[in-house]
């Protein structure tokens, strides 16, 4: 089975490209972690697209997209919704095709510095993703990544105990 994750961030010290990376590293299987910063894209707009197409790095991504089992995302939250890299990689990808999560099962994942965890990104995520094609098999917020993961994991107990159940419900769903 072969696992795709990414950040919805370009920031160099994503702290949600650092989670991602922890919950992936839960499952022994083949796995790879892309960089938003791989995919620069122009701002998407009608009258770009109609002059110059879908660009290439686009069509990369879905691609990348294509050959996953399962896509683990780590949603960065902005304003209480998508980062702006994400939402317009995500309004490109709509562009190449509606369903571009392509029947994949996905596992959403979010946090931040807030006691909230990202859960406004995480709620706006998890009514549109099925829409564009996504088979979603779980999803948790961790709040306060400061306090809460250090050393590259989660060290407050309560947090770790309901993350040990959503690791052992994704497990039970993909094997
Ligand atoms: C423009 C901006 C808006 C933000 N809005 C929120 C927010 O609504 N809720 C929140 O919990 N954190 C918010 N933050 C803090 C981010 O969660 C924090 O920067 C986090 O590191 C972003 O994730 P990333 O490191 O994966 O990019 C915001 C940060 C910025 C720069």
């Amino acid at each position: 089975m072969k696992i795709l994750s990414f950040a919805g961030s370009n920031s160099r010290n994503s702290i949600n490209k650092a989670f991602v990376s922890y919950v992936t590293s839960q499952f022994s299987n083949d796995s790879l972690l892309l960089d938003l910063n791989d995919f620069e894209l122009p701002i998407y707009g009608i009258d770009y697209e109609k002059e110059n197409g879908i660009p290439e790095k686009v069509s990369e991504f879905y691609d990348a997209l294509s050959q996953a089992d399962v896509v683990f995302i780590g949603l960065s939250e902005h304003n209480g919704t998508y980062t702006a890299v994400f939402k317009n990689l995500f309004d490109w990808l709509s562009r190449k095709e509606l369903k571009f999560l392509q029947g994949k099962k996905v596992i959403l994942c979010a946090t931040a510095p807030g006691p909230r965890g990202g859960r406004g990104v995480m709620d706006a995520a998890l009514v549109r993703f099925p829409i564009h094609g996504a088979e979603l098999i779980g999803s948790f917020c961790l709040p306060k990544f400061n306090e809460n993961f250090q050393n590259g994991q989660i060290v407050e107990s309560e947090q770790k105990a309901l993350f040990d159940v959503f690791i052992a419900q994704v497990k039970a769903q993909i094997g």
